[in-house]
């Protein structure tokens, strides 16, 4: 049985999120998308909301659960029974912090390899804090995101 995790912060879940797991689906025979509590990064949803919105996103795929974490990624994997960790690579800004954690891990677990898949041009600038940032500034995000986050995304705005 192949079983990744996909970890991140979710705050909150993106089409570009979603197209990483949607591949890494396709190449698995699992995925356990890993949200992670980050406090250090004040996330605007809570942990039980990223969570959700995440569940609900991927509702639609079969062999992807999701799962909330907190404490190091490499404990989490292991306790899952995950021999990977797929993550998304956007653009080269992204590659030094992604080697960094990549080279982290390994160092801290050599059984879980990391796995790269490259986001495709439409959501090469994607990121959840300019989805954040447009919602906050009242701009439509619905490309960007679910039905369902752009709902939620506008109800931290308006609250
Ligand atoms: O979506 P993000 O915020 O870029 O994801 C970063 C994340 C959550 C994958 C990373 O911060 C992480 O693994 N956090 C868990 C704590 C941990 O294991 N830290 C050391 C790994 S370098």
């Amino acid at each position: 049985m192949k079983r990744a995790v996909t970890p991140g912060t979710f705050d909150p879940i993106t089409y570009g999120h979603l197209d990483v797991i949607t591949r890494a689906a396709q190449l698995m025979d699992e995925v356990v998308v890993a949200v992670a509590a980050s406090p250090g990064k004040n996330p605007l949803f809570s942990l039980e909301e990223r969570t959700e919105l995440a569940r609900e996103a991927t509702a639609h795929l079969p062999n992807v659960r999701v799962e909330p974490f907190d404490g190091l990624l490499v404990d989490f994997a292991k306790a899952q029974g995950a021999h990977a960790l797929v993550k998304g690579l956007r653009a080269v800004t992204d590659f030094e912090y992604e080697f960094q954690m990549a080279a982290l891990n390994y160092e801290l677990s050599r059984d879980l390899e990391t796995v790269f898949i490259m986001s495709p041009p439409q959501y090469m600038y994607l990121s959840s804090s300019i989805v954040r940032e447009l919602a906050s500034l009242g701009s439509p995000v619905d490309r960007f995101v679910p039905e369902h986050v752009a709902v939620a995304l506008a109800r931290k705005f308006v609250d």
